[in-house]
């Protein structure tokens, strides 16, 4: 039986600086389906979505739409076609509100911001996102921002919508919720692809799976006829015992009890109250907790970059109290923080990859005197890269330019760099690929096993438990709880998350 396709593209190739980041593609999608695309990172996904969404112009290939051909020459004509696409780096205007940001190009609508809002309220409300229609786009999490796009297709009646890694930035509780709105959507007749490095929501939640990998689709299948280790054979091309062996994971004991980090009574606005916890020299520390919980908040606070109340408790780096106004003066004492949100704090976009890592070089030790000793330091960089495989195509390939997990490398990398004493590692396999994120996992144990001290925050229950020496549990901007690695489940952490 053939179900003709909404949505198509046949040999579909996209050529970037002379190499194809996707080449013959054909790809279909089914009114009323959920079709996952997945791949490594730098598999040519985000790539094959926007010229589905007329994002980017292909350099062949046909399009189309419900048996006819069409051409997309911008995102304007896809949107006018009920096509939408939710960007994996998002694509809101942050000087507009978060209603404004919604009916983008349907404005004329509306006659009052009231109304808009409004409108934007109830329609937010009945998807059970929790967001204020009036903020401004830019003052939104993550998480927050991803909402407002679905909601903005949902507005639309999008009839296709595309999702590029929706929840790589939300809690368990967020995906779930999600993947019931797309059912409810699927109900509705709406075609949706959506990409995901984590293989279990494409096979639980896609009736289809279109694996990539370097720029090729491999197989197209019902999702019944997968498991992850065959998704995973068909991304990386072979099994992944044979690629990475995961180091294994013994209980140690700790060397001191001298925290390298004290924090005492930290309270920021109304996000963090009463904040206290510690982190150990040569351990992982983890903080998990739900989105608003403060866990990002307080790892701002310690690092300066944002201020905390007036009185606002203690915090101690080896027993000297710190209180930093700039963020360059917690990297000058050996404190480092990786950023959840790549785009805004990660980078500069149009510097290419090493000249981004070495920044963070500079950052520590140039002090403004442009002195490295370069040959030193373009040594170091190298081995970043290598040590991160962190993959472009082409060579001097600016940032911007680079996938989404790859992009997430580089800022690692940034950060290595420094050699720090103290890491805070936010979300810091967001986005990243399965071969990737044990590579990240094993870089951040040996951190700490060189005497660092770690303390990452993730939402990813999985990513606690198996980086973890020592499990906190953030709700409600305070610690509510703390396990030992061996202690430690998943019902126990999410049960003081919730409770
Ligand atoms: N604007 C661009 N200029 C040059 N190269 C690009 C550009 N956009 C993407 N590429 C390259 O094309 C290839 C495919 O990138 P794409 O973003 O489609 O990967 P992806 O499968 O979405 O990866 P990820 O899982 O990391 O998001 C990568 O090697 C990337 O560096
Ligand atoms: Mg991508």
């Amino acid at each position: 039986m053939s179900i003709n396709p909404i949505l198509s593209v046949e040999n579909a190739t996209k050529y970037y600086g002379g190499v194809p980041a996707i080449e013959a593609v054909d790809f279909d999608l089914r009114p009323g389906e959920i079709h996952a695309l997945v791949g490594e990172n730098g598999a040519g996904k985000s790539t094959l979505c926007k010229a589905l969404a007329g994002v980017i112009p292909l350099n062949s290939g046909n399009l189309t739409f419900e048996g006819a051909e069409f051409v997309l020459k911008s995102p304007r004509d896809a949107f006018d076609k009920g096509i939408s696409m939710v960007h994996q780096e998002t694509s809101l205007v942050p000087q507009l509100s978060v209603a404004q940001n919604m009916v983008l190009g349907r404005e004329r609508l509306f006659n009052s911001g009231r109304a808009l809002r409004n409108e934007a309220r109830q329609l937010l409300r009945s998807l059970n996102f929790n967001v204020d229609p009036a903020r401004p786009a830019g003052a939104l999490s993550t998480a927050q921002r991803q909402m407002v796009e679905i909601a903005r297709a949902v507005y639309n009646n999008a009839r296709v919508v595309i999702l590029d890694e929706p929840t790589a930035a939300l809690t368990p509780e967020e995906t779930d919720h999600l993947f019931f709105l797309m059912n409810d959507l699927r109900q509705k007749g709406v075609a949706m692809v959506f990409i995901s490095h984590a293989l279990e929501e494409a096979l639980i939640h896609a009736d289809r799976i279109t694996v990539l990998r370097n720029g090729r689709k491999i197989i197209t299948g019902d999702a019944g006829q997968f498991d992850r280790d065959r998704l995973i054979r068909h991304m990386i091309g072979q099994d992944i015992s044979q690629k990475t062996p995961a180091k294994d994971r013994a209980a140690k004991p700790r060397k001191t009890n001298k925290p390298i980090l004290r924090v005492e009574d930290v309270r920021m606005g109304n996000m963090v109250n009463n904040m206290s916890f510690s982190v150990y020299p040569g351990e992982v520390t983890g903080i998990a907790g739900l989105i608003g919980s403060g866990r990002s908040e307080v790892a701002k606070v310690i690092v300066g970059q944002i201020r905390r109340n007036f009185g606002g408790g203690h915090i101690y780096l080896n027993d000297r109290e710190i209180r930093y106004r700039l963020p360059a003066q917690a990297i000058q004492d050996g404190i480092a923080y990786v950023t959840e949100d790549r785009k805004v704090d990660g980078f500069f976009e149009t510097m290419s990859v090493a000249e981004n890592i070495s920044l963070g070089w500079l950052a520590k030790w140039a002090k403004g005197i442009f002195l490295p000793r370069r040959a030193r330091l373009r040594a170091k960089v190298q081995a970043l890269e290598k040590t991160l495989s962190i993959r472009g195509i082409g060579q001097d390939q600016s940032v911007q330019r680079l996938s989404g997990g790859n992009q997430q490398k580089v800022v690692i990398a940034k950060t290595l760099i420094q050699e720090p004493r103290l890491v805070i590692f936010d979300e810091p396999t967001r986005g990243v690929d399965v071969g990737a994120i044990s590579e990240i996992r094993d870089i951040i144990r040996d951190i700490a096993d060189q005497g660092a001290g770690v303390l990452v925050i993730s939402s990813y229950l999985p990513e606690i438990l198996d980086l973890s020496d020592r499990i906190l549990v953030a709700k409600g901007g305070t610690i509510v709880a703390e396990f030992s690695a061996d202690e430690a489940s998943s019902e126990k952490i999410l049960h003081a998350a919730i409770h």
